[in-house]
C-alpha cells in the first residue's frame, strides 16, 4: 500500500490533497458528500475582518475547459467565521486552513492574528493574490517588495504556520516567491487564478462589472505546472501546487515538478466529492507505477 503522507516540516498531512479556498465553501457544505477526514487538509473561503458583499453579478462565466470568477471575496466576516470553524471542527478532524484577506496590510495582520489564536485552526494561508478586489486585478503578490513587507508584518503577529498564496499575474513570480520565503513564509501555495477577460458582443460590454476576472480549471493546468516548477527550483520551503487538477494523475504531475502537496479547486464545483476521489486515484496510480512513497517522485522531473 502506497504511503501518501506528506511532511511539510512544520506539520505532517495524511495525504497531499487539500481543497482550495473559494471552491469548498466553509467545509460544512461538503459534509453530505464525503467524510472530510479523507482529505490532507481543507482551506476555507477567504475572510476579511468585517462581512463583505463581494462583487455585483454576474460572478461566474464558463469558458472552454475553464471558469472565470469575479466573486470579490464575499464573506461573513471574522466573528461569524470563528463560530463556523468551531462547528466544523466538532464534526471533523481534518486540518483547517484559514484563507486570510485584507483591504490593507494592517487588516491582513489583524485577521491573521485573530485566527492564529483559534486552537481549531491548523494553518493560515495569506491570500495576497486575489485578482478581483481592485480594478485591473492589482494585488500585493504582484510586487516582491510589498509581499516582503506584508509577510513580515503578518509573521510578527502569528504563531501558526503561514502559507503565502501567490499570483500567476506577477511579472516575476519566482522573485515574489523568494521575497515571501525570505520574509518568513513557512510554505508557498500557487497559483491563484490567471487574469482574464470575457466580453459580450451584443452589449459591447465586459461580462464582469470589474472588467477582468480570474481564470481557473483544466485550461490553466499546463501554465500552472510551469510556474510551480519554476518556483520549486528556487524554493527552500514546501510548495503547494494548484491549477486545473481534476484527477490523481494531475496531482502527481505537480508533485513530479516539486510540489509537496496540491490544492484541488474548480473541479469541486462539478463534482463535490472530487477531492476524495483524487485521494483514491493517487493511491491507485502510485500502486500502478510501483511508487511506495511520494518522496520517490517529488521534484524528480528529468529535464
Ligand atoms: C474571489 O473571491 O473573487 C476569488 C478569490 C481569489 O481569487 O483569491
Amino acid at each position: 500500500m502506497a504511503d501518501l503522507s506528506v511532511d511539510l516540516g512544520f506539520r505532517t498531512l495524511k495525504n497531499p490533497v487539500i481543497t482550495a479556498s473559494g471552491t469548498f465553501g466553509y467545509g460544512e457544505e461538503f459534509l453530505p458528500f464525503f467524510d472530510l477526514d479523507i482529505l490532507g487538509a481543507l482551506v476555507l473561503k477567504g475572510i476579511f475582518l468585517e462581512p463583505r458583499p463581494g462583487n455585483p453579478p454576474p460572478r461566474l462565466h464558463e469558458t472552454p475547459a475553464g471558469l472565470l470568477n469575479s466573486i470579490g471575496l464575499a464573506g461573513p466576516g471574522s466573528a461569524a467565521l470563528q463560530e463556523i470553524i468551531r462547528r466544523l471542527h466538532a464534526r471533523t478532524a481534518v486540518p483547517i486552513i484559514v484563507n486570510v484577506c485584507g483591504e490593507n496590510d494592517e487588516e491582513f495582520a489583524e485577521v491573521a492574528a485573530i485566527f492564529s489564536g483559534l486552537e481549531e485552526v491548523a494553518m493560515l494561508e495569506l491570500n495576497i493574490s486575489c485578482p478581483n478586489v481592485r480594478k485591473g486585478g492589482a494585488c500585493p503578490a504582484q510586487d516582491a517588495g510589498h509581499t516582503a513587507r506584508l509577510v513580515r508584518q503578518v509573521k510578527d503577529r502569528v504563531r501558526k504556520p503561514l502559507i503565502v498564496k501567490l499570483s500567476p499575474n506577477a511579472a516575476d513570480i519566482v522573485a515574489v516567491a523568494q521575497a515571501a520565503q525570505d520574509s518568513g513564509a513557512d510554505a508557498l501555495s500557487l497559483v491563484n487564478t490567471f487574469l482574464g477577460l470575457a466580453v459580450d458582443l451584443e452589449t459591447r460590454r465586459p461580462v464582469f462589472a470589474n472588467v477582468y476576472a480570474g481564470l481557473s480549471g483544466p485550461a490553466i493546468k499546463p501554465l500552472a505546472l510551469r510556474l510551480v516548477r519554476e518556483v520549486c527550483r528556487r524554493a527552500y520551503v514546501p510548495v503547494i501546487g494548484m491549477g486545473g487538477i481534476t484527477c490523481g494523475r494531475d496531482a502527481l504531475d505537480f508533485i513530479l515538478v516539486g510540489a509537496s502537496a496540491v490544492q484541488v479547486g474548480t473541479v469541486n464545483f462539478r463534482d463535490p466529492a472530487a477531492a476524495a476521489r483524487i485521494v483514491s486515484e493517487i493511491a491507485l496510480e502510485m500502486d500502478r507505477l510501483n511508487i511506495k512513497d511520494l518522496a520517490e517522485i517529488r521534484g524528480k522531473l528529468q529535464a
